[in-house]
């Protein structure tokens, strides 16, 4: 009886104990996927091919633990120590340095470059990134970008208009809020379709990240919105080209045209006055 309540206790305690064991590296490890998911994808896939960084399937083959350590901590004085290897890398992204992230430490970097191990292994990791077409886009595709643009159509995640922070053209006769960029050529910026999805799943930048981080952009809506913004990059349809065209018109005609028009719009409206003013007079104005 007592032997056997003894060993009860003995195997909940095992059991205890295996189950820290167990829990303690996958929450640690649920922390580490938090913080890439938060910080890292932006710029970097596990597998899915380089965005603004490279690709960092099996960067532990690449490069010496001790060397990523190092690097995540404080990428820029890695970079400036300017060993081979930092310079590939720095080449290979054209200039472009990996900023300093925030809430890094040793500790933290050790436990990502774990996490990349782990997830380089996986035959596709969660981190393969937003994997998106290559066909043109359709011009319902489009069409649907802009209405999500506009506000038309409102995000699955409650995330606020694009339009109160951002302009582009055609947007039929709507401009946007000037707190963010004008976006027309935004998808040139981006460097095209992958960097862009990525970026929009979890932008990176001072008022993007802390407005969409809690209401993300939901993968489905990304395509429509980069076929609106490629779109818009590439010249826009026909909206753009009555803009083009009135510019045209204008700088052609110049000062002569625009007089001619007023003076015709002029005589028009001077003549329905007069014609308004006869017919009052004879008492059927009002009809
Ligand atoms: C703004 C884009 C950006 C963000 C955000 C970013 N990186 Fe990077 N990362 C880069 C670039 C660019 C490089 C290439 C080296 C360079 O030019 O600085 C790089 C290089 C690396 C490397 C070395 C890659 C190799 O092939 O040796 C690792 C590892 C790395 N990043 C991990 C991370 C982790 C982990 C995070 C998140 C905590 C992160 N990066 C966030 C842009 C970024
Ligand atoms: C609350 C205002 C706000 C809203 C809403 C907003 N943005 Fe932004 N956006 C900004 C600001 C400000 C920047 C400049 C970088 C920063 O500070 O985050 C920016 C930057 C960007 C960039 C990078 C542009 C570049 O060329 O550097 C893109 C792309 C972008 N936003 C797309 C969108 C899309 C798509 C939406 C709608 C789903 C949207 N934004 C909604 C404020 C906003």
């Amino acid at each position: 009886m007592r032997c056997s309540w003894q060993l009860r206790r003995w195997r909940t305690r095992v059991l205890k104990g295996i189950c820290l064991l167990v829990s303690a590296p996958a929450l640690l490890g649920q922390e580490s996927a938090d913080f890439f998911r938060q910080n890292c994808i932006s710029c970097h896939t596990i597998g899915g091919g380089r965005l603004t960084g490279p690709d960092l399937k099996g960067v532990s083959q690449r490069a010496e633990r001790d060397w990523l350590v190092r690097f995540l901590v404080n990428p820029q004085a890695v970079i400036d120590r300017g060993d081979a290897y930092a310079q590939k890398l720095l080449q290979e992204s054209r200039g472009v340095v990996m900023p300093q992230i925030s809430g890094m430490n040793p500790a933290r970097a050790e436990a990502l470059v774990d996490l990349i191990d782990a997830e380089s292994k996986q035959e596709k990791s969660q981190f393969i990134g937003v994997q998106i077409t290559d066909r043109p886009f359709t011009a319902a595709e489009v069409e649907t970008g802009r209405q999500i643009f506009r506000g038309e159509r409102s995000l699955k995640n409650n995330g606020p208009a694009c339009l109160s922070c951002h302009t582009a053209q055609n947007l039929g006769g709507l401009s946007g809020g000037q707190l963010g960029p004008d976006l027309t050529r935004a998808f040139e910026r981006m460097e095209g379709r992958k960097t862009l999805a990525a970026w929009l799943g979890a932008p990176a930048t001072p008022t993007m990240a802390p407005v969409f981080k809690k209401h993300p952009i939901d993968s489905e809506e990304i395509l429509p919105i980069i076929a609106f913004l490629e779109n818009q990059a590439a010249g826009g349809g026909e909206d753009l080209s009555a803009g083009k065209l009135t510019f045209l018109l204008v700088g052609l005609g110049g000062a002569g045209l625009m007089l001619v028009v007023f003076d015709l719009a002029w005589r028009s409206r001077f003549r329905s006055v007069r014609k308004q003013l006869v017919l009052s007079s004879t008492g059927r104005g009002e009809e």
